[in-house]
């Protein structure tokens, strides 16, 4: 009832994130230098008029001394962003450690590290304890901020240990929790050795979130096998109250990149791209380097394909845009040279003294270059193994309104929920299933081709990141504390 009162004019939303939206550079005792990266989400959290949002999170870089750590407090600050001092050990254990090599490829279906089973095994519980540790650091950094009447939106795996902190601290603060990457069924839940624990924290929060309905599923499934509970249509019954769990996907700032096109810039760009590649048919595909993106999967379907279509063999590439990342966890350098290899071997095998079959790139572009790639593709190949939503499908849609090209997508990404009946859809493990997809599309009639990206077009520009984060936050606003909650009385 005190909460009534508390509405102030722009509500201050507190993000909470593992990663600020910036890259630090450190430039001297005192000095930095800050690039923001300008995604989808930034513009969603950030950008939400009706809020005052600030960011909290880690910077991705070691700032060991005060001077420094100062300094960058500074220089954030003006970008709106608070940081979270991480020392390496930290990192190692807790970023590197229990979340990428245990809680990330778990989520996603892909088991503990294989080769390293017992290791991990071994390893488990000094990591945990630094993910509980990290966490805690978050949430004093979270309580330092804090100001009643605040809302506080904690983001993805990294972060499952944080609503019960903050709990713990202030039993009113207004808590949300958002997963990004899938949630596996209960069945892979529960040979997590802290499956508990991480699933009590999270019911600490007032609103729980996932990209799909499934993924909700699995977690209140979760809920009450592993712990238990008591699951109701709206979310589970959790110490006297109800948590909130609920599907919000997330979608893109679909403006920017339709804007972005007719920028001189990306029009130079695109017209290089058409030069270079006449007469051939361009297939993309643009992915961090992770396992979970199926990347080498889909390069041995494309290669199934030329050997299966030789008519196509000179007229058509594949361009892989690769993006490096986590390149400390051993798992992710496994695969790069695995991928390196692969797309050597068909390069050999498929390309003449003029030209090779795959373009690959282990480096991000830059937002123009993208946007060019984009809208010059015939055919873009999302086959993740397994992905919370996939943002490359929605971006590449927004900007192929001239093209009309084809979208194949992987069943698998959360994505495939909304743009199905627009994509090819496939089971990226079934490489035959791929290439044949390929082949479909390439010779897809035109009237088909429209219909689909039409299908596609209007999801992505009416579901975007600004209306994700306002749903989001207004539901959090509305779930109302203890009693009043209480749906069955
Ligand atoms: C996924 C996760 C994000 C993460 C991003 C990049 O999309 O859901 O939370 O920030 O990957 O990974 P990184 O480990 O570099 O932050």
């Amino acid at each position: 009832e005190e909460r009534q009162e508390t509405k102030p004019f722009r509500q201050r939303l507190l993000v909470v994130a593992n990663r600020l939206p910036v890259s630090a550079v450190r430039k001297g005792e005192d000095a930095w230098s800050l690039e923001m990266s300008a995604g989808g989400l930034v513009s969603a959290l950030l950008g939400v008029k009706e809020f005052e949002a600030k960011w909290i999170g880690w910077a991705g870089v070691n700032v060991p001394d005060e001077i420094g750590q100062k300094a960058l407090t500074k220089a954030l600050a003006e970008k709106r962003c608070i940081p979270v001092f991480l020392d390496e050990e930290i990192v190692h254990q807790y970023y590197n450690g229990y979340c990428n090599n245990i809680l990330w490829p778990l989520f996603h279906y892909l088991g503990l590290p294989q080769e390293d089973r017992l290791a991990t095994t071994r390893s488990f519980q000094s990591q945990f304890e630094a993910y509980e540790k990290a966490n805690q650091m978050f949430a004093d950094v979270v309580n330092r901020h804090y100001e009643e009447g605040d809302v506080v939106w904690c983001h993805d795996y990294h972060l499952m240990f944080l609503p019960k902190c903050l709990k713990t601290h202030n039993k009113k603060m207004k808590v949300g929790w958002f997963l990004h990457t899938p949630f596996p069924s209960s069945e892979i839940h529960r040979t997590l050795p802290s499956r508990s624990e991480l699933l009590h924290s999270v019911l600490a929060a007032d609103l729980v979130g996932f990209h799909t309905y499934d993924y909700a599923r699995h977690f209140v499934s979760a809920c009450t096998r592993i712990l238990g509970l008591e699951g109701t249509p709206y979310g589970v019954e959790y110490q006297g109250k109800l948590t909130r769990v609920a599907a919000f996907p997330i979608g893109i700032d679909s403006e920017r990149f339709i804007r972005a096109l007719d920028l001189p810039p990306v029009q130079d760009h695109i017209k290089e791209l058409q030069e270079r590649f006449k007469g051939r048919k361009v297939m993309l595909g643009v992915d961090r380097l992770d396992m979970i993106k199926g990347i080498p999967q889909k390069i041995l379907a494309f290669e199934k394909f030329l050997e299966e279509n030789a008519y196509w063999r000179d007229k058509v590439v594949l361009l892989q845009i690769a993006v490096p990342t986590r390149t400390d966890v051993p798992e992710y350098q496994k695969l790069t040279s695995q991928v390196h290899e692969i797309v050597g071997r068909i390069n050999g095998r498929f390309g003449t003294l003029t030209a090779v079959p795959i373009h690959h790139l282990d480096r991000s572009l830059d937002f123009h270059a993208l946007c060019a790639l984009y809208a010059v593709t015939d055919v873009a190949l999302v086959t993740s193994l397994r992905d919370g939503m996939n943002l490359v499908s929605y971006e590449f849609v927004a900007c192929q309104e001239k093209k009309k090209g084809v979208l194949i997508l992987s069943e698998f990404a959360g994505a495939a929920q909304s743009l199905g009946a627009g994509a090819i859809l496939v089971n990226p493990w079934n490489i035959t299933e791929v290439a044949a997809a390929i082949a479909r599309a390439l010779n897809m009639p035109s009237a088909e081709r429209e219909k689909r990206h039409k299908h596609n077009f209007n999801h992505v520009i009416s579901h975007t990141a600004q209306e994700w984060a306002g749903t989001f936050v207004s539901e959090l606003n509305d779930t109302v504390i203890e009693a009043q909650l209480r749906t069955r009385q």
